[in-house]
């Protein structure tokens, strides 16, 4: 290839980097482009922080062609320290990149050493090696990009040619930029989601183990809705959204909700209340996820015959994602312990449910709940109650 060619393909992979927000696929990516671009056999990815230099991703052909579960090689140092005690960590403290024909042919008076532990644990044999520092645009250093064996057509290791070093500095800029641009909105992300988890909780803190119980909602939900085949955005959304539906339970009054008797007529109509308070809560957002868990809120105690309520609506024109949080709650409640109640056991809940796939449920929702029973039972023993 020549330069323009090669100018012209950093430029590419420039764009692409730019336009990738989720942080797990723009490392993947990072590394793949960097690969395919240098012709290499394997890539590593660190992560520069106070304590060191993070492992962050690795892609290795010939380790992962013999491992059937994708990338479950072994990493022997998570954290390497910034020091010339390995080639990532000697480019993380002086910036400057380098470049190896053999790795076990590093002379002594070299400024840094080879760390044979990731080829020792996995019986891999690492030769030739390019190593850059990924820098901001403050000329700090980030990360470091480490490619390693080279080859040529015949898939012989040959040392990395001299002319790849300027390119790939700049695409470990680019991708250093990315990077710190990804980092940023997760951590955004991160910040926005706990705090509706957080205003989930304060709505609702006076019930005991609220915490657990949304936490295993959230995650029953999200199973109900992969086993449904939805997208990976909507299973997302149905995460985050789920613990949100009775947060209208801020407008009952505690002489009703946590009345020891039995409820009057009235006092039951005024606990049906709680998804209408939830929907108005969430009322009117431009947040996705919080118009999501305004339907939730609106429809999780809708039956899927029509007897449920606040609007007594049947079949599909619920809402998937309440038809999903219904079964999601129903099984949470009957499995945890109340004051006025026992747990029950797992086999009496399966068929609860079962018996009522049609009525209450979707049978639909019921189907996935079946298939992914196993799980429900993990998730309610990972999180025991308090
Ligand atoms: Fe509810
Ligand atoms: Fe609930």
């Amino acid at each position: 290839m020549d330069l323009n060619k090669h100018l012209h393909k950093l430029h590419q992979i420039g764009i692409a980097l730019s336009s990738e927000r989720n942080l797990e696929r723009l490392l993947e990516k990072i590394l793949s482009e960097a690969r395919s671009f240098t012709c290499s056999q394997a890539a590593s990815l660190y992560i520069k922080s106070e304590m060191g230099l993070h492992f962050a991703v690795s892609q290795n052909e010939i380790l992962q062609r013999n491992c059937p579960e994708n990338q479950k090689f072994i990493f022997s140092q998570e954290i390497l320290p910034v020091s010339s005690d390995s080639i990532a960590g000697y480019v993380a403290l002086t910036g400057k990149l380098v470049n190896v024909a053999n790795v076990y042919e590093i002379p002594e008076n070299a400024p840094y050493r080879f760390n044979p532990s990731f080829d020792k644990a996995n019986n891999y044999q690492s030769i030739s090696m390019l190593v850059v520092p990924m820098k901001d645009i403050q000329d700090e250093i980030i990360g470091v990009l480490a490619l390693i064996n080279a080859q040529n057509q015949q898939k012989e290791i040959i040392p990395f040619d001299h002319q790849y070093e300027f390119l790939v500095l700049s695409l470990a800029s680019q991708a250093a930029v990315a990077y710190i641009n990804a980092n940023l909105t997760k951590k955004l992300k991160e910040a926005y989601l706990d705090t509706i988890f957080r205003l989930a909780i304060a709505a609702e803190c006076k019930e005991p183990d609220i915490k657990g119980h949304l936490e295993r909602i959230s995650f029953y939900s999200m199973i109900l809705a992969e086993e449904l085949g939805l997208s990976s955005q909507e299973i997302e959304n149905i995460r985050y959204a789920s613990p949100m539906h009775d947060i209208g339970k801020i407008g009952i009054p505690d002489t009703i909700l946590f009345k020891p008797a039995k409820l009057t007529e009235e006092e039951y109509e005024e606990i049906k209340k709680h998804t209408i308070y939830g929907a108005k809560i969430l009322a009117n957002s431009k947040v996705e996820i919080l118009q999501i868990s305004e339907q939730i809120a609106l429809t999780h105690h809708e039956n899927f015959d029509g007897t449920g309520y606040p609007q007594c609506i049947k079949g599909e024109k619920i809402f998937l994602p309440g038809r999903i949080v219904t079964l999601a709650d129903v099984f949470d409640a009957l499995a945890t312990k109340r004051y006025y109640k026992e747990s029950w056991d797992f086999a009496t809940i399966l068929e609860y449910i079962k018996e009522r796939s049609g009525t209450q449920f979707d049978p639909m929702v019921v189907e996935a709940f079946l298939r992914r029973f196993k799980d429900f039972i993990e998730i309610n023993e990972n999180y025991p109650k308090e």
